[in-house]
């Protein structure tokens, strides 16, 4: 089992802001990626299709040997984990990018007002601050912020576009006096820096890829399933739908050469 691959998921290739998190903290690891490019984005879905997406993108990745599934997007953590985790039994591990940052802002003692940043499916769910007010006593603000995704995914960033959208959602009064702000977006990480300097350095900025990454291995290691030798080039990154801006975005997301292969999962759909 501890050299079968880390099987990943998200609703497209933003999710690979995870899969590299993992890589560069596990470089000996395998990774069995699923983007479902073709039902991009999952913000704008309803929940009962997410949940469907994921239960058949997890049989997916079992049946391709993977020993854990990790929920790299924000929106399905948010929506599907019960749902995969009841449905995966206790075949394998199923970690959401959610719980491993709740925790981290529960045990952080200086913070007190915590912010909230994700897709109106995330926020709509209210899950970051559920979980958080039910193991701590901080107070959270979540916003919807629909428009950075499709933005990071399109190549802005780090420029006067990205700066003025990025101001005009953090300057809402709701974001007003937060100690730390949770990017709950795969891809946020990408403007961590833009974030950090509307703030002046002076808020701590919480990329969820990073906690997960480190949560994975937590996970492997408690299993006993930490890959005992290097797998490399064994690694597979599927879409659901595959074009050459999704190959060429990659660059963007991953440190490091990656092939997209499109996978028919949903083609007798
Ligand atoms: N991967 C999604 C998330 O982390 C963002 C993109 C989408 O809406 O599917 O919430």
């Amino acid at each position: 089992m501890s050299n079968h691959p880390i099987g990943i998921y998200d609703s497209g290739i933003g999710g690979l802001t995870v899969a590299n998190a993992i890589h560069q903290l596990l470089p000996n690891e395998t990774l069995l990626y699923f983007g479902d490019t073709a039902h991009f984005p999952y913000g704008e879905k309803s929940p009962d299709s997410i949940k469907y997406y994921s239960i058949r993108i997890a049989d997916f990745l079992i049946e391709n040997h993977a020993k854990c599934i990790v929920i790299a997007c924000n929106t399905a953590s948010s929506i599907a984990y019960e749902a995969v985790k009841k449905h995966v039994k206790n075949k394998i591990p199923v970690i959401s990018v959610i719980d491993p940052v709740v925790n981290a802002v529960a045990k952080n003692k200086d913070l007190k007002k915590v912010g909230v940043i994700a897709t109106k499916a995330t926020i709509k769910t209210d899950a970051y601050a559920k979980k958080i007010k039910a193991i701590s006593d901080k107070e959270v603000a979540s916003l919807a912020t629909p428009l950075l995704a499709p933005m990071i995914e399109e190549g802005f960033f780090n420029n006067n576009i990205s700066k003025t959208i990025i101001h005009s959602y953090l300057s809402k009064p709701k974001l007003k006096k937060i100690d730390a702000l949770i990017l709950a977006c795969t891809h946020y990480p990408l403007i961590q820096k833009e974030i950090a300097a509307y703030y002046h350095q002076e808020v701590l900025i919480l990329d969820s890829a990073e906690i997960a990454a480190q949560e994975v291995k937590n996970v492997l290691n408690k299993n006993n399933i930490l890959a005992s030798k290097s797998n490399k080039n064994k690694s597979h990154f599927y879409v659901s739908d595959y074009t050459k801006s999704f190959e060429s975005s990659t660059k963007i997301f991953f440190k490091g050469k990656l092939h997209l292969e499109k996978h028919g999962l949903w083609d007798n759909e």
